[in-house]
């Protein structure tokens, strides 16, 4: 990976180190992510409960989409292949739920531990097909340090 997104791993690591409880985990991490770039328009966090994913901490105007049942969404897509989703153009893909008329590209990476998913980050940008695939592997990463400081602090 190449330095500035490695650096957002690195500082998404030690930034949640000291967190002591898992919304404090979602915020410090969400606020990093988003600041990443100016073209992540809505950034958040949902978690499964239950059968469902349900909103956790996000930056971004309000969404409808507060809880997204598994077979609903690109959300909801990730979370049952539990692989990540990059979608180039969100108006042509029928799964798409908007949050936001004016999102043009998504990207979904669930939160894996093991073969479970407990949770994904959500992307949306108002920018068609902004996210790459150094971006994908940059949120797996990320993803990976969350999922390992959630275990840490659920133990
Ligand atoms: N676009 C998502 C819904 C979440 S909002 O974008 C915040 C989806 O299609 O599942």
């Amino acid at each position: 990976m190449e330095t500035k997104r490695q650096k957002l791993v690195d500082n998404v690591r030690s930034a949640v180190a000291s967190a002591r409880d898992r919304r404090e985990v979602l915020d410090v991490a969400i606020r990093l992510i988003d600041d990443f770039s100016p073209n992540f328009d809505w950034s958040g966090f949902y978690m499964m409960e239950g059968n469902q994913l349900v909103v956790a901490s996000y930056i971004g105007p309000e969404t409808p989409h507060t809880v997204i049942p598994l077979n609903n969404g690109i959300c909801g897509a990730a979370a049952s292949t539990k692989r990540s989703v990059v979608v180039d153009d969100v108006t042509s893909d029928p799964r798409f739920l908007a949050c936001s008329i004016t999102t043009r590209s998504e990207i979904v990476v669930p939160l894996m531990d093991g073969d479970t998913v407990l949770g994904e980050i959500d992307i949306d940008s108002n920018t068609p097909s902004f996210f790459t695939d150094d971006d994908r592997i940059m949120l797996e990463a990320v993803a990976a340090v969350v999922v390992a400081k959630l275990k840490e602090i659920e133990a």
